[in-house]
């Protein structure tokens, strides 16, 4: 399966934060919010994955991670230049995902739970079609919507509804069999003049191939849309890294776990960054998994 990370748009919602600065790349307490996303596909065992984002943005990213392969990844990039909706990244990505299955993830999308890479594992096995992930709101009206029946079946999908027919908000991971960049190729564009996933997904579910996944109130899928939900998103992840001592999409640990990078290699990331916490953090997980201490000259 191939990754795609889209993060693009303008986040208009955060200006002025975002005017000069990506929206996908501002802190969420420690690190940049797309290592939350990146760390997701790579627990769901995925390592070739595509950035996608705009032209003024995409070579930060560039220098943020350079090609990956210190994190054993294979990651490329390719530019949207226009927001033309979610699917676009399906066109833009046709060349990457070649005759395989895809993995989309949003830039700004932070998921944090309990066996998450069982989750991701189990849907990607069982993938048929496609897999979409559900989370309940307050909000509804704000994301794409998914309608169950008593037996827990999908059976409509609504994009931003006026009058939602559930809380259950469709999460910004999804996972596609190839018959994705068909079904993108031949979308058009709604009344916001975007293409829309939730059209995407609408097509999957006429056909009988849509898959919920409910992620349940004991998870956590954090919105990072304004400056209340920023600081809310970081504080959250701040209070259990405090409270555990562990790190939360700590992106040189999941490579390391993941079998992705040996203990060293990790250690060597870390160190890297020795005078942060978080390189702090990655040496002694790569300490406590086994890399050597390197000498001193
Ligand atoms: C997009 C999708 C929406 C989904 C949301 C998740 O909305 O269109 O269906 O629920 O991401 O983050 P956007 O945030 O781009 O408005």
């Amino acid at each position: 399966m191939k990754g795609i990370i889209l993060a693009g748009g303008s986040g208009t919602r955060l200006h002025p934060i975002t005017v000069a600065v990506s929206k996908q790349l501002l802190p969420v307490n420690d690190k940049p919010m797309i290592y939350y996303p990146l760390s997701v596909l790579m627990l769901a065992g995925i390592r070739d994955i595509l950035i996608i984002s705009t032209e003024r943005d995409l070579p930060q990213f560039e220098r943020l991670f350079g090609d990956g392969s210190g994190l054993g990844l294979n990651l490329s990039y390719a530019v949207q230049r226009q927001p033309n909706g979610l699917p676009e990244a399906f066109l833009i990505g046709a060349d990457h995902i070649g005759t395989d299955s895809v993995a989309l993830v949003l830039g700004d999308n932070i998921f944090h739970g309990p066996r998450f890479s069982d989750v991701l594992a189990g849907s990607i096995r069982d993938l048929d079609g496609c897999v979409l992930f559900g989370y309940p709101v307050h909000d509804p009206e704000r994301y794409g919507v998914g309608e169950t029946d008593a037996t827990g079946r999908l059976v409509s999908i609504e994009e931003k509804p006026a009058r939602p027919r559930s809380n259950r908000a469709i999460t910004g991971l999804y996972f596609y069999d190839n018959d994705v960049v068909d079904i993108a190729k031949n979308l058009h564009p709604s009344a916001r003049g975007e293409l829309e996933i939730s059209d995407v997904n609408q097509h999957y579910l006429e056909r009988g191939k849509a898959k919920l996944v409910d992620l349940g109130r004991g998870f956590a899928w954090l919105d990072t849309g304004t400056p209340d939900s920023l600081l809310l998103a970081g504080q959250y992840v701040q209070t259990l890294e405090h409270r555990q001592g562990v790190r939360i999409a700590c992106v040189e640990e999941v490579a390391l776990r993941m079998g992705f990078i040996d203990p060293d290699a990790c250690y060597a990331l870390g160190a890297f960054q020795a005078k942060s916490g978080y390189g702090q953090y990655v040496m002694a997980i790569a300490r406590e998994l086994g890399a050597r201490e390197p000498r001193t000259p």
